[in-house]
């Protein structure tokens, strides 16, 4: 199944809070939040994600950063077999997505309302089917670059926390991040682009709707790129 990697580095750069929340979206933090939240299991303890819903799932799919979480919520109603982690430490995106699930009934998402990476270091080995990182923060000034979420390392954990075959989807707006994000992909030994042709990473694809972030900068930037992934297959 591949070797263990050292764990990554817990320590978030990004925000937790913004502005105070609608009595209403405040209400689900206290009351939907609970039934929904992926309690992390100890290191070392045994997890199988797939057992989080409550009923058999076909894959469980993870997205990093989920922002407001439509996107989350959109790939969930649309994939009602599969089994949804969401993580996202910034508090008013985690009350968003809590109301797209109460609005829509979803029932096949589990939130980490934190970061991310002590998630990845006790996922068991080729648990995930699917991987989402859209429009992560892109830290444009080079002391900052460390803290960039796609990483070798990041990268490292995902190759051995998802299947042979799994989908690595990454976008981004910014010019440079995307450079970086080439680069490190694709110097990863477990990774394969599957672009063929420009029009694979400069349109849309069918089944990847846009997030809040990509359609707040539409009028700016250099124009969103989505970059699909595969995790090779283990010898
Ligand atoms: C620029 S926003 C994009 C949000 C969303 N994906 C979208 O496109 O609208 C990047 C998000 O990544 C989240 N994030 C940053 N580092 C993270 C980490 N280590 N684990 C989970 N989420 C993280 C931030 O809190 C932020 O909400």
């Amino acid at each position: 199944m591949g070797a263990q990697v050292p764990s990554s580095n817990p320590r978030f750069h990004g925000r937790r809070r913004g502005r105070r929340l609608r009595p209403g979206r405040e209400a689900l933090l206290d009351t939907l939040l609970p039934a929904v939240e992926l309690a992390l299991p100890p290191e070392g303890a045994a997890f199988d994600p797939a057992a989080l819903f409550g009923r058999p799932v076909r894959e469980v799919w993870l997205e990093i950063g989920f922002g407001n979480g439509e996107h989350l919520a959109w790939q969930a109603q649309h994939h009602g077999d599969v089994g949804f982690i969401g993580a996202e430490p910034y508090r008013n995106g985690v009350a968003r997505l809590l109301a797209h699930i109460a609005d829509s009934n979803i029932d096949n998402i589990r939130i980490v309302p934190d970061d991310v990476r002590p998630l990845l270091d006790r996922l068991p080995a080729a648990a995930l089917g699917r991987v989402f990182i859209l429009f992560p923060d892109p830290w444009p000034k080079a002391r900052h670059h460390k803290r960039r979420l796609v990483s070798q390392a990041t990268l490292d954990r995902l190759a051995y926390v998802m299947a042979d075959g799994a989908e690595l989807r990454l976008a981004t707006d910014d010019a440079d991040y995307l450079a970086w994000m080439l680069r490190v992909a694709l110097a990863h030994p477990d990774f394969e682009w599957l672009a063929r042709r420009p029009d694979d990473w400069r349109c849309r694809p069918g089944d990847w709707p846009p997030t809040r972030y990509e359609e707040k900068n539409r009028s700016g930037g250099a124009g969103p790129v989505f970059l699909r992934f595969c995790r090779k297959p283990r010898i």
